[in-house]
């Protein structure tokens, strides 16, 4: 592996032992924005696109409905056993994401979705992208927006952030709303000659039927807070989870919660 192993290793190690329970929440949410990555990308019929870091096949999937072919690759052969699952149609390898060489370049668009903030080394990874594209075809991606906009991880964050820290249990890592920032994305599109930057956002508010389900669903969808609460005492634990209750009592509407999810979504075409 390349730079920031420790934290690949520890990521990879996290989202493959959250493969099954990823769509229980987060995949819902995330499939939610598969649609506007793939616009962005103007991906259509016919076109061959590359899904980096696939997950659960949400954004595959959605290509493949547009009768595109589709190559998904992924730092864990766990998530993407539930790709292959769900996608038949795709072709779907292992890779890390900043080391690509795919064999099949170039592709008409690369999308990756909810990956950028994963990544220590996200210049590498951009510039490897825009080498798998041909010249005209378009890189999309998406990252949450911070958390006082995207209160899908905000609540879970301020529900932590009053605990008492746990072990040290996550190696240091990205930041993850650095290219939440406009700048920071156009800047990252330039650095890698990629051109016509657009960057816009994307809001909505995720249906979850309870805190059971929203604490159930982020513990078994991300790996970074999911770490930070596993690393807790057992009663300071339980004090984050009631934390929730409380924060998210805001956002009830009827028998079920209505959380605020807040999206940037990037995209730039090779010259
Ligand atoms: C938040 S999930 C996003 C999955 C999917 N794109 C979606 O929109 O639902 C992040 C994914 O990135 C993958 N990942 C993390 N680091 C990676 C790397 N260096 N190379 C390739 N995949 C990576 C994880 O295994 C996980 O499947």
């Amino acid at each position: 592996m390349g730079s920031g192993a420790d934290f690949k290793a520890f990521e990879a190690e996290g989202w493959s032992a959250r493969a099954d329970s990823y769509d229980r929440l987060m995949g819902r949410v995330t499939d939610r924005v598969a649609g506007a990555l793939l616009d962005a990308a103007s991906v259509g019929p016919g076109d061959r696109v590359l899904d980096v870091a696939t997950g659960t096949g949400a954004v595959a999937a959605a290509a493949v409905a547009r009768d595109a072919e589709v190559t998904g690759v992924d730092i864990s052969e766990e998530m993407l056993d539930v790709a292959r699952e769900r996608v038949p149609s795709g072709r779907f390898l292992v890779a890390d994401a900043e080391e690509l060489l795919l064999d099949e370049q170039p592709f008409d668009a690369v999308v990756a979705g909810f990956l950028i903030n994963h990544l220590p080394d996200p210049e590498r990874a951009v510039a490897a992208w825009g080498r798998a594209l041909r010249p005209g075809g378009r890189l999309s991606l998406s990252l949450w927006n911070p958390p006082e906009a995207n209160r899908f991880f905000g609540l879970i964050g301020d529900a932590l952030d009053e605990a008492e820290p746990g072990e040290d249990s996550v190696p240091p890592g990205p930041d993850p709303y650095r290219f939440a920032d406009a700048g920071e994305l156009a800047a990252l599109f330039a650095g890698a000659s990629l051109s016509e930057p657009q960057v816009t956002r994307l809001d909505f508010d995720q249906p979850v039927e309870d805190v059971e389900d929203l604490w159930r669903g982020l513990l078994g969808g991300s790996v970074r807070s999911a770490a930070r609460v596993k690393a807790l005492p057992e009663a300071e634990r339980r004090r984050v989870r009631r934390r929730l209750e409380r924060f998210a009592a805001r956002y009830r509407k009827g028998n079920h919660l209505a959380v605020p999810v807040s999206v940037r979504l990037g995209s730039a075409a090779r010259g």
